[in-house]
């Protein structure tokens, strides 16, 4: 049976690039029968890049209801909060002492936070950087092995830390015996990045990204701001490396795509191809956009979901710690 596991760190508002990189394959595979689902809120995640708790806190409540209004089955699924499950914790350490220091060196967080402390003339390389940033992949290693998840839905962007994950599950195994199933990333073709409003990847870090559930007006003036070159309508444009045309690709058939293209070539305008954006991403949100506002008013039916969440992961994760602490050496002695 496959187990499936996906979280998503609450420092801010879920974006279009969550949607399609993480929540969408991850929902359409909650209602596989087949599979085992393991949803989560990474909270402890957040402290490492917000230490704002109000945000922490709001983000969380976002994220519940985002999945709740995407339509998650909650029967099948295992929905809920990293930080009700505290065995992830003591698993993290149990990973952290099997982990080598070299394999975090060359986690991509941390070296592009070395590379902007080297590039603005930073003495000390690691300026600024906690060892919550640093050791942040055994963390999310911890997520996965807790679970035992075989298939983690991604973005292109966290594929190395699953990679990491695998390392480090190989490494206990070695040493303790095969307790972990060994993870793989699994990547949603249409989606694996997801550009923002500027061109680059949709980031809560380069502020550019397109909220989710934005209210409807919202959404068009955001769309109306993604970048363009200056062509004219009636002038034959380039799909390749059009923002525009790429985000459409994420929310479209094979065959409307084949149709924009067309359309390319034929010089289709700018706004035109806003405005065509606008409708087919705000055609497939909306009916979740109006659950999503009514949820939000409801938090106490969220975090129900959430606790009834918690008591399936923990029938699951407090078991196998006590297993784990056996098969390192901490328990009782009698
Ligand atoms: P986070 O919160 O940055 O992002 C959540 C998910 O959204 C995907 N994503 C994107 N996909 C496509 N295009 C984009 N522009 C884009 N931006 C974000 C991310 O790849 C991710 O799948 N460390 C993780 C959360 C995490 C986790 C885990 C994931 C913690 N433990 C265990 C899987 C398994 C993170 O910060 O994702």
């Amino acid at each position: 049976k496959a187990i499936i596991l996906t979280g998503i760190t609450t420092t801010g508002t879920p974006h279009l690039g969550n949607y399609v990189g993480a929540i969408r394959p991850a929902i359409a595979a909650s209602k596989n029968q087949n599979a085992k689902p393991f949803y989560f809120l990474a909270d402890y995640h957040s402290l490492i890049k917000c230490q704002e708790p109000e945000r922490v806190k709001r983000s969380s409540l976002e994220i519940a209801a985002t999945w709740l209004a995407l339509g998650l089955d909650t029967d099948n699924a295992v929905f809920y909060r990293q930080s009700d499950v505290p065995e992830i914790l003591e698993l993290t350490w149990m990973l952290t002492c099997v982990t080598a220091k070299g394999l975090m060196n060359r986690a991509h967080a941390y070296k592009a936070a070395v590379a902007d402390n080297e590039q603005g003339g930073e003495q000390d390389p690691d300026k600024g950087i906690t060892m919550g940033l640093f050791s942040y992949p055994i963390l999310m290693a911890a997520d996965i092995l807790m679970f035992n998840a075989n298939k983690v839905p991604v973005g292109r962007d966290q594929v190395q830390h699953i990679e990491m994950a695998r390392d480090i599950a190989g490494r206990f195994n070695h040493i303790y015996g095969e307790y972990f199933a060994l993870p793989e990333a699994v990547l949603d073709e249409n989606g694996a990045t997801l550009s923002g409003l500027d061109g680059r990847k949709m980031s809560k870090s380069y502020n550019n990204t397109i909220p989710l559930f934005e209210p409807e007006n919202k959404l068009k003036k955001l769309i109306n701001k993604i970048k363009t070159n200056s062509l004219e309508p009636g002038e034959p444009k380039e799909t390749e490396g059009c923002t525009l045309f790429s985000i459409y690709q994420s929310f479209a058939t094979a065959d409307e795509v084949a149709q924009i293209r067309q359309r390319y070539a034929e010089g289709i305008g700018w706004g035109e191809m806003k405005r065509i954006l606008f409708e087919h991403i705000n055609g497939q949100i909306a009916p979740a956009r109006e659950r999503y506002d009514a949820l939000m008013e409801k938090p106490d039916h969220i975090e129900e979901q959430l606790q009834e969440g918690a008591k399936k992961a923990r029938a699951i994760s407090s078991p196998f710690i006590r297993e784990l602490r056996k098969a390192v050496g901490i328990n009782r002695i009698t």
